[in-house]
């Protein structure tokens, strides 16, 4: 059984800020590495979601061809989820050849599957700039919420898709003109006629999908579905193979998600996603579901090759200090600036885990983060290590053989707890998984305080006191293995350096009662975060950036 793990491809021309990588990257890569710990094949892909008419303004506004800006601003993306330890096995992007010709078979199985339709309509042409308008430059106002500058394909205020056809009183974007009205013929996918499938494949996920997911998937199957339009007008993009659309392309929406499989192909086989082995789990925000749960299915369907996905796990907002991150309004910590910061990335996973937005939309607050860090990682958690290891070290020069068979009462207690860390793991509460670890450290600090090694180091009791130390070794060495998924570079310091262990990370159930033990000197695992620390971040990592110098920047490196 292979695991495929995706997280959503993101816009090029947005540089990610902490809500993109909260809502996808991040607990993609969670699920990944836990995959890894018990010993699963997985294969984790993404990749720059790199056509669409932004991407082509931002080239014209800066003067070089979209290729070449969105080469280098994929450069840009690609290291800044290296820069999170994001595990990707292949980071892409969606102008790679596999991909175009993947889009455009899959494009010609839906046809020859009675899938496509033609449809003629009236567009909004922009006189002035002599430019069919695709959604994307118009705004106008929202007709389900009265919004006043909604997107044409997509609400910002209340979420729905809108076609630009339907927003009342549009506008162009470019120019701010009044669009008129010319006929226009495009290519639809006949999303209607796969609703029963869809919906009753929505069914078999109500006992998966978590809440946000099945309930926004929910609310659109509440509507009819309509035909989806699946081409546009423009020349950034890929090309649709049909007689009469030469100078069409595919609305980015429509090839974007076959790129997972394009990216799957690139480092492996197409196979894997026909293959009945093979499970699928897509990350993504709140705005991608309806995406991933109607459409994309639907298309699957249609198309009849490939496997649907087994979850789809949809994250709400993360806002900074209670507000949307914006970059034109300046609102948020962008990833960039993270290259300038001495931030420890590992602690910084860890606190987005904690604040996760799972359930309900969460805040990202840095004094907030210093409190994390400093009582809960530093506080519980590594503190036990800290004095484990000092003990172990001062009292038996780093070398004890453990027999665990005299203490079965805590070890049971321990491995009761690991099997719920694990649990939660499973079905993909990240947020809970990291608080039960930390309640492990704590159960072993109690531990530790009760039964005050210290004094029996003072009596010279070393039995006992190896029995002691037996346990808590056995709790840091849980408290490793689970917290590898979240802090993946320090764990992985404390298993190979600190533990000297040679095998890789990973879980097993079964509680073996003897162990040895030679660790080295223990040293300090992360330092506390004082006040002017925090002020210093604070200033670094909301500074102002422009997306021309970066891409400047970039294109002078290469
Ligand atoms: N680019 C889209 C966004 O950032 C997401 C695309 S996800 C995929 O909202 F399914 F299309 F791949
Ligand atoms: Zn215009």
């Amino acid at each position: 059984m292979t695991k495929i793990i995706t997280a959503a491809l993101p816009y090029i021309n947005n540089v990610p800020h902490l809500g993109h990588i909260a809502g996808s990257h991040l607990p993609a890569d969670i699920y990944n590495r836990f995959c890894k710990i018990k010993g699963e094949d997985t294969l984790f892909v993404g990749g720059s979601d790199v056509h669409g008419t932004p991407s082509l303004i931002l080239s014209r506004e800066i003067g070089i061809s979209p290729e070449v800006l969105t080469d280098n601003l994929h450069k840009v993306h690609k290291k800044l989820y290296d820069y999170f330890n994001i595990s990707y096995d292949n980071y892409s992007k969606t102008s790679s050849p596999i991909h175009k010709k993947n889009v455009q078979n899959f494009f010609t199985k839906l046809d020859d599957n009675g899938y496509i339709q033609e449809k003629t309509s009236i567009m909004k042409y922009c006189e002035y700039d002599k430019l069919y308008l695709p959604d994307r430059l118009i705004e106008g106002t929202c007709p389900n919420c009265g919004y006043e500058n909604s997107n044409g394909d997509q609400c910002e205020k209340c979420g729905s898709l809108t076609e630009s056809s339907s927003l009342l009183d549009s506008r162009c974007k470019l120019c701010g003109n009044k669009p008129i009205e010319k006929e226009d013929t495009h290519l639809y996918f006949s999303l209607d006629k796969v609703s029963n499938e869809i919906s009753d494949w929505v069914k078999t996920k109500e006992e998966v999908f978590n809440n946000i997911t099945y309930s926004e998937a929910q609310n659109w199957l509440n509507k009819d579905l309509h035909p989806r339009s699946i081409t546009r007008n423009m020349t950034w993009g890929i090309p649709v193979p049909k007689k009469m659309y030469e100078d069409k392309v595919f609305y980015v929406w429509f090839e974007a998600p076959i790129a997972y499989i394009s990216f799957i192909e690139e480092i492996n086989n197409k196979n894997l996603w026909e293959n009945k082995n093979t499970k699928i789990y897509h990350f993504l925000g709140k705005d991608n579901i309806p995406f991933h749960t109607i459409f994309w299915p639907g298309l699957l369907i249609g198309n009849g090759e490939y496997n649907t996905p087994n979850n789809v796990i949809g994250y709400n907002y993360l806002t900074y200090e209670n507000e949307k991150f914006s970059k034109s309004k300046g609102v948020g910590i962008f990833c960039i600036n993270f290259l300038n910061c001495d931030i420890n990335i590992d602690s910084l996973r860890a606190y987005l885990t904690y604040i996760l937005p799972e359930k309900r939309d969460s805040n990202f607050n840095l004094l907030d983060y210093k409190n994390f860090h400093n009582s809960e990682l530093i506080g519980k958690i590594f503190n036990f290590f800290n004095r484990s290891l000092n003990m172990v070290w001062k009292n038996f020069d780093g070398e004890i053989k453990i027999d665990l068979s005299n203490d079965l009462e805590i070890i049971s207690k321990v491995d009761e707890k690991c099997s719920i860390i694990m649990k939660n793991y499973e079905i993909f509460s990240f947020r809970s998984a990291l608080s039960k670890v930390i309640e492990l450290a704590s159960i072993g600090n109690i531990y530790f305080d009760n039964e005050k090694p210290w004094e029996l180091a003072k009596n010279n009791d070393l039995e006992k006191l190896k029995e002691i130390l037996g346990v808590s070794m056995y709790i840091c060495e849980k408290l490793i293995i689970f917290l590898n998924p979240i802090l993946p570079t320090i764990s992985r310091e404390l298993w190979e350096k600190q533990l000297q262990k040679k095998e890789k990370i990973h879980y097993s159930k079964e509680t073996s009662t003897s162990m040895d033990l030679l660790i080295k000197k223990p040293y300090p695992i992360l330092n506390r975060i004082d006040d002017d620390q925090l002020q210093n971040y604070e200033k670094v990592l909301t500074r102002e950036f422009s997306l021309k110098n970066l891409i400047n920047e970039e294109r002078k490196i290469n």
